[in-house]
């Protein structure tokens, strides 16, 4: 299909989206940052917050990131407020933190304006960091305004609705115009978060269960027989393998860390040192001294895989120690290191206590 050509669903589009809301007041699920189903008052900074979240995440992942951000910081002035060191520790483990980084700036600008969120999608957008996805998202679910809202779940479902043979990415123009159609003008938050229910419990990527979909007979490709094969994905280059070396240096039951500058790979967070490796290079052997050779640390980012070997040492070793803070081992949990460098402190503590 052109991106340009109309998707045409297999019935009227207008009856989707009652079906569905009839659907959602039964089955929403149960979730940290959610109101009721038909229910008025979410709160714009839950709803910006679990959306920013829920980019590249899971459902299950973020939960207890959710509580723990908004008992921390209940509100988007407290978060404002929060030094950029503590938010970045917080984040550790959700991956992505130009998210983290993005969200502070977008708090920050929030609060200049009274802690108040706009409540537009043209507005929200103008925010820093805040992306197509999440002003929609935030407009429709926070603001009840109508805005077309279209993630990984979404895409899977629309696709499959119209039965729109055209590979991602390619065909996410096609898919955005079909979810405007089926958008409805009221409830446009509860039919956008339906859908994203619909996508993660019913019409999962592998093995659609649609005996139990409300839209079963408005589904073009369950007609057509097949409706895993939807959407199609374009297939993806393979992803080269960097290596690089990281460095457990030790001194009377602490550890030295470093702060990784704030642009780049994990940028702003608390980390061991290493030598330099990113998505584009290999490490560059690093540091000079007398290291004993640890295990390797492999680790998958989106776009290269990484196997990073550990050097251990104390600092009498080393001529030149990089600048840093000595963080206590038996702390080293509250440290909020991003998950290769916690896969590396967790092994650096295995080896030397055997
Ligand atoms: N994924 C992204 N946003 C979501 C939401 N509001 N509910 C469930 N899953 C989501």
């Amino acid at each position: 299909m052109q991106a340009s050509a109309q998707p045409t669903p297999i019935c009227d589009p207008a009856q989707v989206a009652p079906i569905l809301l009839g659907w959602y007041d039964a089955n929403a699920r149960h979730l940290p940052w959610r109101i009721v189903p038909g229910g008025s008052g979410a709160d714009p900074y839950r709803v910006w917050l679990s959306e920013v979240m829920l980019q590249q995440t899971t459902v299950a992942a973020v939960g207890p990131y959710f509580v723990k951000f908004t008992t921390r910081w209940p509100t988007v002035t407290d978060l404002a407020a929060a030094d950029d060191a503590d938010v970045m520790a917080a984040w550790a483990g959700l991956g992505y933190y130009a998210r983290a980084r993005n969200l502070l700036a977008c708090a920050r600008a929030v609060a200049e304006r009274g802690g108040t969120f706009p409540d537009t999608e043209e507005a929200l957008r103008a925010l820093p960091g805040l992306g197509e996805y999440t002003a929609a998202a935030v407009a429709a679910i926070a603001f009840g305004r109508r805005a077309v809202v279209v993630d990984a779940n979404v895409e899977r479902v629309v696709a499959r609705l119209f039965a729109i043979e055209e590979p991602l990415p390619a065909a996410k123009p096609a898919i955005r115009l079909a979810t405007g159609q089926i958008t409805p003008d009221s409830h446009a938050g509860d039919f956008a978060q339906a859908m994203m229910d619909l996508g993660a419990t019913i019409c999962t990527a592998r093995s659609p269960r649609c005996m139990l979909c409300p839209l079963r007979t408005h589904c073009r490709a369950q007609a057509e027989g097949a409706p895993e094969r939807l959407p199609v994905k374009a297939a993806k280059k393979p992803k080269p393998t960097r290596t690089g070396h990281t460095y457990w240096i030790e001194r009377d039951g602490a550890v030295l860390l470093v702060q990784r500058p704030s642009r780049g790979m994990l940028g702003g967070m608390r980390a061991l040192p290493d030598d330099g490796w990113s998505a584009r290079s290999d490490g560059n052997g690093g540091l000079p001294g007398a290291w004993q050779k640890g295990g390797v640390v492999r680790h998958s980012f989106t776009h290269f895989d990484l196997e990073m070997q550990l050097m251990l040492c104390g600092p009498a070793e080393l001529d030149n120690l990089p600048a840093g803070e000595w963080w206590p081992i038996e702390q080293i949990e509250a440290a909020g290191l991003p998950t290769v460098f916690a896969k590396a402190a967790r092994l650096a503590i295995a080896e030397r206590d055997t």
